[in-house]
């Protein structure tokens, strides 16, 4: 098996961490609760977890495979894995891997402004601006600080630069260090927030919105949203996982390092649902209130508790550390693509993937604000970023990595990559990624209300 030139995962469990770091961040706690609040609750969650495991689980294995077993950048990888199947010197796969990393720059350009919110939130919270605001109070706020092109640049510019001075330090260094110290704080706030939610507001409505099935609700939109959420959480279908497969060690189970990543994200998407709902049933909060949910709505309630403002403090400063997490990964493939690719230096390749999805970011910024009734259809700029990369680009890219890891790699060289693993896992992989996977993805893409 070749080796990586930019270093390996010391450990199973840094791997595990920080793939969990990359799948784990604002989809969670941001996105999860306003889709499921905007598509109707239980019918998105059940479309939602079958699309985990049927066609989510499968597509994390193939990409980490894949990376593993070629270990460079997500173009090389799969020119190279294709050619050694036919005698021939390229292959069009590469493709896939170009696409993947123009749809990781277009999210990581999205992305990076609503980490930025978080930071912008936090600092309100600590500084004291939430101090005695009312729910009036936070929605001028919230007007004020979305409504402004310079806050929402400023926030973030700060938060590119935070990235780029990690990514820039490479996997050991940079990657390692962050999620060590990240993912196990994050889920300690959650827990708490969990707990203080429980007490202080409705769980019973919360957990019916969350879990009693109306099939009546289930519709395209709802099919497709839940679909792309399952791709956009599990960071899967842009090979940012191919390229986190590439760093692992080849005695480590990918299987069950994959089984432990999507469920500790199911469990944080959940876990910040069980501490979001219940305080906005309690509140009546305006449920449907679309990416702004948690801005404009939770301080009213985190504000009130004892010691408020550091509850909201904290609570900002976890969103914006899962997004950290997730924005590393979100640069490293291409990052990783361009030094491999074009020889460039580390830091030239950072510079060039964060300037770019800045750039485009400035129109996510100016979505809220000046660009609000710039419309294409019916989406503004930052709308269609997100639809465009969430709902479209990534499942097109799992497909494109379920037809190569199933179809194109020889099936010996699949198992071989996915010791240790009995054989009736494997052909079960097999069946998933063969057919069920692209079968379901397609259907999904080719009703979907685009
Ligand atoms: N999984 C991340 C989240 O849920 O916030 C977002 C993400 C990271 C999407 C990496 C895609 C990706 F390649």
């Amino acid at each position: 098996m070749n080796q990586s030139q930019h270093g390996q995962w010391s450990s199973r469990s840094a791997f595990i961490l920080a793939t969990t770091g990359a799948a784990v961040g604002l989809g969670n706690i941001w996105k999860f609760p306003y889709m499921v609040g905007s598509y109707g609750g239980s019918a998105f969650m059940v479309v939602y977890l079958i699309c985990i495991v049927l066609i989510g689980l499968p597509i994390m294995i193939a990409e980490i495979l894949i990376g593993r077993q070629a270990r460079q950048n997500s173009v090389s990888a799969l020119n190279m894995l294709a050619c050694q199947t036919s005698s021939k010197q390229t292959s069009a796969w590469r493709y896939l891997g170009w696409w993947g990393s123009a749809t990781l720059i277009l999210v990581l350009s999205f992305y990076n402004v609503i980490a930025g919110w978080s930071l912008g939130y936090a600092y309100y919270a600590i500084s004291g601006h939430m101090k005695a605001l009312d729910a009036e109070g936070f929605k001028q706020l919230w007007q004020h600080f979305s409504g402004s092109p310079v806050l929402l640049i400023f926030w973030h510019s700060l938060f590119m630069l935070f990235n780029f001075w990690i990514v820039k330090r490479g996997v050991k260094r940079g990657l390692e260090q962050a999620t060590h110290y990240m993912m196990p704080a994050l889920l300690v706030i959650l827990v708490a927030l969990v707990v203080y939610a429980s007490q202080i507001g409705d769980f019973q409505s919360a957990w019916n919105f969350l879990f009693n099935f109306h099939p009546k609700a289930l519709n395209a939109s709802v099919t497709i949203s839940a679909m792309g959420h399952a791709f956009f959480t599990l960071a899967i279908g842009a090979g940012c996982l191919l390229t986190y497969g590439c760093y692992l060690g080849s005695t480590i189970s990918i299987i069950e390092a994959v089984v432990t990543v999507a469920a500790l994200d199911v469990l944080v998407a959940l876990l910040s649902g069980m501490a979001i709902f219940p305080i906005i049933f309690h509140y009546h909060l305006p449920i449907s209130s679309g990416p702004g949910l948690m801005f404009l709505v939770l301080p009213v309630a985190l504000t009130q508790m004892p010691a408020g403002q550091w509850v909201a403090g904290l609570f900002f400063i976890l969103m914006a550390l899962a997004a950290l997490t997730s924005t590393i990964s979100l640069a490293e493939p291409p990052v990783v693509l361009l030094m491999e690719h074009y020889k460039l230096s580390r830091t030239k390749a950072i510079t060039s993937v964060a300037l770019t999805s800045w750039i485009i970011g400035l129109g996510s910024a100016l979505s809220f604000n000046r660009w609000h009734n710039y419309k294409l259809m019916h989406w503004t700029f930052f709308d269609a970023s997100t639809d465009l990369a969430t709902n479209i680009m990534l499942p097109i890219g799992g497909l494109g990595f379920c037809l190569f890891a199933g179809w194109i790699m020889p099936k010996k060289q699949s198992m071989d990559a996915l010791q240790p693993c009995p054989t009736w896992l494997y052909r079960t992989w097999l069946s998933l990624i063969r057919y069920v996977a692209p079968v379901g993805i397609l259907i999904i893409l080719i009703a979907s209300p685009f």
